[in-house]
């Protein structure tokens, strides 16, 4: 049993996670949160929303006692030698992220801290945040604050295992000591690995140790950022080849596949499709345009990713035709598979622009739907199950890549068009089965 008693501030994705995975390794942790409904949930032993192998993991915290949900920051606070923020950062309209969250769970902080604390910020916040934190908490209290970087390199629907098996392990700090004590507590949990996959019943990548990079707080807030920034960059790449590949009958699986290969650029994150969502990319390519705008840098090259990523959505209605009166299903409402999270989600994007097109639409998505229908347009229709949703349809266009959906019957929608907006699917096959088929930068 560790010494050291965690608060994490924020039950969102990264905040569950963290401290779930903090409770797995042995450490007594608060879950802080104002929001009731989700501490109800943690409470009752589940994740406050739909993440693999998180739910097991909670419910084992609750059940051994180290993971403590409470709204209560007078609790928590004193008891703890570490805090955690992982509050939300939402961006503003302008692109620039809002980080009121952060700065009132600050004072709420020093307001109760009852010693000297180390604070560690897991939330994506621009470079230059730090400094500033660290300044406001010395106005506002008398005790002493470590402030550490550790930035999360987490995906929703894999975070579990990207938690417990990173590739790096970040810690920006001007206090050696602090970065230690926060350095050890990672590799503690990755080096618990096997425990915490049985628990959560997730299956190991098998990867090596971390490993660690200590550098300034500057560095390690601007590393989160550029690698989020140079994954969205790679996607919006894919898709400027895809429209290329459509306009001049090239395949782009075929293309980045060969890309790809080339160990210096690698495959990952050149699927081209219907663009990038969520809460994070969209956020963090604006975010950074707009740090470097306010320390006069260009950062045209963002600039251009995130515009492009915006008309990928129109771009897979304008290859459908005329939509009036069609009968159009979409497959997938969440950004990503795995998680029930439809932040900036472009298949709710795609099922909007359709419906306001005169199309008649209706959706399916296997866990997104309570999150999804406040977002829908209201005459949208969701359906019980992808094979209902594709009955009938005379367009079918697959926006998440959801594992069930390579297994529909899609004919039940004789002489659709099955439109694969994640190029999911196996065009040959579907041919077999009397639909045309087409994907973004795909052959039709
Ligand atoms: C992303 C990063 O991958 C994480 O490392 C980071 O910790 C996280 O943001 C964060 O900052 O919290 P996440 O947003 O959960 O993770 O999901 P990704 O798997 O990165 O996918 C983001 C979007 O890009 C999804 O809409 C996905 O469908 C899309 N995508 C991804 C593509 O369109 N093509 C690809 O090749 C890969």
């Amino acid at each position: 049993m560790s010494d050291h008693i965690v608060t994490v501030v924020g039950s969102g994705y990264v905040g569950t996670t963290t401290a779930a995975l903090l409770a797995a390794s042995g450490i007594k942790t608060f879950a802080l949160d104002i929001d009731e409904a989700k501490l109800a949930k943690l409470n009752a032993g589940k994740a406050p929303f739909f993440e693999v192998g998180l739910d097991s993991l909670v419910a084992q915290g609750i059940e051994s006692g180290n993971l403590i949900p409470t709204s209560s920051y007078e609790e928590a606070i004193p008891q703890s030698t570490i805090v955690m923020s992982a509050v939300g950062t939402p961006d503003n309209p302008d692109g620039s992220p809002n980080l009121k969250y952060v700065f009132s769970a600050l004072s709420s902080i020093a307001e109760n801290a009852s010693g000297p604390l180390v604070y560690v910020q897991k939330s994506t916040v621009p470079v230059g945040t730090g400094k500033e934190i660290i300044e406001k908490y010395a106005k506002q209290s008398d005790h002493g604050l470590n402030y550490v970087s550790a930035p999360e390199f987490l995906r929703e629907g894999t975070a579990v295992v990207d938690s417990i098996e990173p590739d790096r392990i970040v810690v920006g700090s001007t206090d050696s000591a602090s970065a230690q004590i926060i350095t050890q507590i990672f590799l503690d949990i990755a080096s618990k690995r096997n425990d915490i996959a049985q628990i959560s019943e997730q299956t190991l990548r098998n990867l090596p140790e971390p490993e660690v990079f200590t550098m300034s707080i500057e560095s390690a807030e601007l590393t989160k950022v550029t690698a989020n920034a140079f994954l969205a960059l790679k996607i919006s790449f894919a898709n400027s080849i895809a429209k290329l590949a459509d306009a001049t009958n090239a395949d782009v699986v075929e293309v980045m596949d060969a890309v790809g290969a080339d160990k210096r650029i690698g495959r990952a994150f050149l699927n081209a499709g219907r663009g990038y969502g969520g809460g994070c990319f969209p956020k963090d390519v604006k975010g950074l345009i707009s740090s470097a705008k306010a320390s006069n840098v260009d950062m045209s090259i963002m600039t251009a990713a995130s515009e492009l990523n915006e008309s990928m959505p129109s771009y897979v209605v304008d290859q459908l035709g005329d939509v009036s009166e069609k009968k159009i299903t979409i497959l997938g409402l969440a950004f990503k598979a795995g998680t029930s999270d439809v932040r900036k989600s472009p298949g709710i994007k795609i099922a909007n622009i359709l419906q306001n097109s005169g199309a008649i639409v209706t959706a399916f998505d296997p866990q997104a739907h309570e999150e999804a229908r406040p977002e829908l347009d209201e005459s949208i229709v969701l359906a019980e199950s992808a094979q209902i949703a594709c009955s009938g349809a005379e367009i079918i266009i697959i926006a998440t890549e959801w594992a069930e959906f390579t297994s529909v019957d899609f004919s039940v929608a004789k002489g659709a068009l099955l439109f694969d907006a994640m190029n999911l699917l196996d065009s040959g096959e579907i041919r077999g089965k009397a639909l045309d088929y087409k994907g973004v930068g795909r052959k039709a």
